[in-house]
């Protein structure tokens, strides 16, 4: 596991955008796996940037993102698909056929993930996977459990990550409190991981997943027994670890 210690999130988005760019570069079809929320905002305006500037082709690119919310459509401004339209896919050359979501349409929960989890058997996971981590140690929308879950299922998104959450939907009541999810296995297949986290209210999260137990209690914490994993942290989020 190599730890980068950066000064803030700037610095954070911005060594992590130069190992997902050199992966693209040095394998251009790869497939990455995707994450959503604040953590990698600053990374995707980076990776944007460089495509602006000519460094970076997308055009062969696959994706796969880690989950998406149980209700909410394509359309639905909350949800991650609209989240990656904004912030990366409508902003570079990728195929949009080669990207995907779990759809958060289908009702069906069995059938939506048996859906998603063939496409990412189909790539034999990823070639990179992008991961932030919640403030319970939740990885895609693993939460804290008794076991670890294998493949994509249904979530019930616990109070500490509705809450989380809430800052970005008008009424904390419109937080869906389901979602799609990518499983532990889904994730640990990918070739390299890389977490990134910034701020003092995720230093407990790193200090437990990464010096603490592997434990389904701290679903990041399986990142431990992961052959290649690369952690970015600024100053904040590794006040806590020795
Ligand atoms: C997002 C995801 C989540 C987030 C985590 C951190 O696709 O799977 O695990 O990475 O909740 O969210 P932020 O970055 O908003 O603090």
């Amino acid at each position: 596991m190599k730890m980068y210690r950066v000064k803030d999130y700037n610095a954070m988005s911005r060594k992590a955008a130069n190992i997902i760019a050199a992966q693209i570069i040095l394998k251009p079809d790869s497939v990455l796996g995707l994450a959503t929320g604040g953590s990698p905002v600053g990374t995707y305006e980076y990776l944007v940037q460089w495509y602006k500037d000519g460094d970076l082709d997308f055009s062969q690119v696959k994706t796969v993102n880690l989950d998406e919310y149980k209700g909410l459509s394509k359309d639905n401004d909350q949800s991650y698909f609209y989240f990656m339209d904004q912030h990366l896919f409508s902003k570079v050359n990728i195929d949009i056929k080669n990207t995907h979501i779990p759809d958060g349409t289908i009702e069906d929960s069995d059938e939506a993930c048996k859906r998603y989890n063939s496409i990412i058997e189909g790539f034999g996971g990823a070639d990179l996977q992008l991961l932030g981590i919640g403030h319970n140690g939740h990885i895609g929308f693993n939460e804290p459990d008794e076991m670890f879950i294998k493949e994509t299922h249904c979530a019930a998104l616990t109070d500490s990550t509705i809450e989380a959450n809430a800052r970005l939907f008008e009424n904390p009541d419109d937080v869906p409190r389901y979602a799609y999810t990518m499983g532990i296995q889904n994730i640990m297949q990918a070739k390299t991981i890389v977490l990134i986290a910034s701020g003092k209210d995720k230093a407990k999260a790193i200090k437990d997943a990464f010096t603490g137990p592997v434990t389904p209690a701290v679903p990041a914490s399986i990142l431990q027994l992961h052959p290649n994993v690369i952690v970015i942290g600024d100053e904040d989020v590794f006040s806590l670890y020795e």
